[in-house]
């Protein structure tokens, strides 16, 4: 990952590929933000006039390159769009550094060394710059090395390192946010390569193995469930998904604990390796992506790990349930009934609506240790996908106060998220004959569907939310800000911003 520091040098004397500058949208053109006044001085505080000339106009994600002006150590400009000028005092979102940051980065694959002279306020944009940038360089060619040449492979490496100018080294803010950053992004990044990761080499059994590294490495308690294990206690929902697959199920409890909390916080992710969609075989166009099923238990992996390096005083556990969604000869079928955990019976009208039975599972299991809330995560819907689109994940919630402080959240760290109900009314179409419920129910109002049939899984009287990330786990277009193609880690970060809000007592 890019290594980033913080530095009060001035722009012309820092050897370095680029010098990064923001530029936003003026009310007369371009305008030259806060942080580049050495480069536009050099222009002769003409840069604006210059940026003009060249095209840009400072809407977000524009990119405009320039040659630096004579004297100074790095050859290029780089100028990132910052979207409209800010009204007097309220100063540049976060988001918008971030998103320029990633957008600068992007572009500095294979490059040594840059520096970012990008409006830096206060602590906050020191952490939105660093997330940007190294959320922003991010590749994964893990799969792409045969056959290349080193200087090949050099030149898509992520942008090596990164000086924020205009932060403070001996500034505390600066440098925890600094660290806050690269923590998170760290994690957010280890997301998208399991997500990324084919699922010929991703298994349930390899994620286990993967999580088991990091609980040593982070010091968290681990337990990991097999088929015999799942079998014995009666997971039937996660072994019936998992029964059609040669890579057997898990289910594994991942604990942070933290010796000053007094509240406990459960995340539980949708974890299907590969979703074929079983006997209900998805059709060809629907599941080259599918590899992306288990984003969910990736981001609750990812939030637990930042958790425990972070320090944050509150319990957390991630509860990861792990399947491959596969047809065969011992595949769960059409009209058969599943014991679930619970106790309550289930019949699988649609074996594609897998991650519901892996994810009631796990909830079950989740709520007998009676925690504060739960937060499930999981690309459950095609129909939240059609609701609110690639970029914007759902919020359901069995409480209306924790869902708006979940949506809250969301917005604070640049994620697009929105409210949806769990009209009562949806319940009976999963009533069914045979067993206490049926895992389908009406077509229209799939993911709020869904959202219920989990719901009856959630122990007695505990807070619970359900985040359906199916648009956005996955971006299958182009990259964009300080998104990249394919895994994105969504809702990392507002599970993460969610247990801080915890620890600080800001929620429940
Ligand atoms: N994993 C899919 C949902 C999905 C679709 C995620 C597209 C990301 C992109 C899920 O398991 C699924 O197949 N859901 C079905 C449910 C239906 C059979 C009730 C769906 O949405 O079509
Ligand atoms: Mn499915
Ligand atoms: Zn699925």
């Amino acid at each position: 990952m890019t290594a980033l520091t913080l530095s009060t040098s001035a722009a012309p004397g820092l050897r370095a590929d680029a010098i990064v500058i923001g530029v936003a949208k003026g009310a007369k053109g371009p305008v030259v933000a806060p942080g580049a006044e050495a480069v536009d001085k050099a222009y002769d505080g003409k840069l604006a006039g210059v940026l003009e000339t060249l095209g840009a106009s400072g809407a977000e994600g524009e990119l405009t390159k320039l040659p630096a002006p004579a004297g100074f150590k790095s050859a290029l400009v780089i100028a990132v769009g910052l979207g409209t000028v800010p009204d007097d005092g309220t100063g540049y979102g976060a988001e918008a550094l971030r998103r320029a940051a990633g957008v600068a980065a992007r572009t500095l694959g294979g490059a040594k060394k840059a520096a970012f002279a990008l409006p830096v306020e206060d602590a906050a944009a020191v952490g939105a710059i660093a997330e940007g940038v190294l959320l922003g360089a991010y590749s994964f060619d893990v799969y792409k090395d045969n056959g290349s040449t080193a200087k090949a492979k050099a030149d898509k490496a992520p942008l090596a390192e990164a000086t924020l100018l205009g932060g403070k080294p001996r500034d505390a803010a600066h440098k925890a946010a600094l660290a806050r950053a690269t923590a998170v992004s760290e994690e957010l990044n280890r997301a998208r390569d399991l997500i990324n990761t084919p699922p010929n080499d991703l298994t349930p059994a390899a994620f286990a193995a993967i999580a088991q590294r990091a609980a040593k490495e982070h010091g968290l308690k681990i337990q990991v469930l097999d088929d015999k294990a799942l079998t014995k206690d009666g997971y039937g929902g996660i072994l019936g998904v998992g029964s059609g697959s040669a890579a057997t199920p898990r289910l594994v409890k991942l604990s942070y604990t933290s010796p000053g909390a007094d509240k406990h916080l459960a995340f539980v992710g949708k974890g299907i390796t590969y979703d074929s969609g079983g006997i209900s075989l998805k059709p060809a166009g629907h599941n080259e992506t599918m590899k992306c099923d288990m984003s969910g238990a990736a981001a609750v992996f990812a939030a637990v790990v930042s958790a425990a390096r972070l320090g944050l005083e509150v319990n957390v556990t991630g509860w990861l349930a792990l399947a491959e969604n596969m047809p065969s000869g011992s595949a769960v079928r059409p009209g058969d009934v599943l014991r679930m955990y619970s106790g309550k019976t289930v019949e699988v009208l649609n074996t594609d609506a897998e991650g519901r039975l892996v994810l009631a599972d796990a909830l079950w299991a989740a709520s007998a240790e009676n925690p504060d809330a739960i937060v499930d995560v999981a690309t459950l819907t095609g129909a939240m996908m059609l609701a609110l689109g690639s970029r914007t994940f759902g919020i359901m919630a069995n409480d209306d106060a924790f869902r708006s402080a979940i949506h809250e959240a969301a917005e604070e760290v640049g994620e697009p998220a929105w409210p949806m109900p769990l009209p009562e009314h949806l319940r009976k179409g999963m009533d069914s004959p045979t067993a206490d419920i049926a895992n389908m129910g009406e077509r229209m109002g799939g993911g709020l569907v869904a959202g219920l049939f989990l719901r009856e899984f959630v122990g007695e009287g505990i807070t619970w939310a359900h985040l359906d990330i199916a648009g956005p786990a996955f971006n299958e277009g182009g990259a964009f800000g300080y998104t990249p193609k394919g895994g994105t880690g969504s809702a990392v970060r507002t599970l993460v911003r969610l247990a801080e809000l915890t620890a600080e007592g800001d929620l429940g």
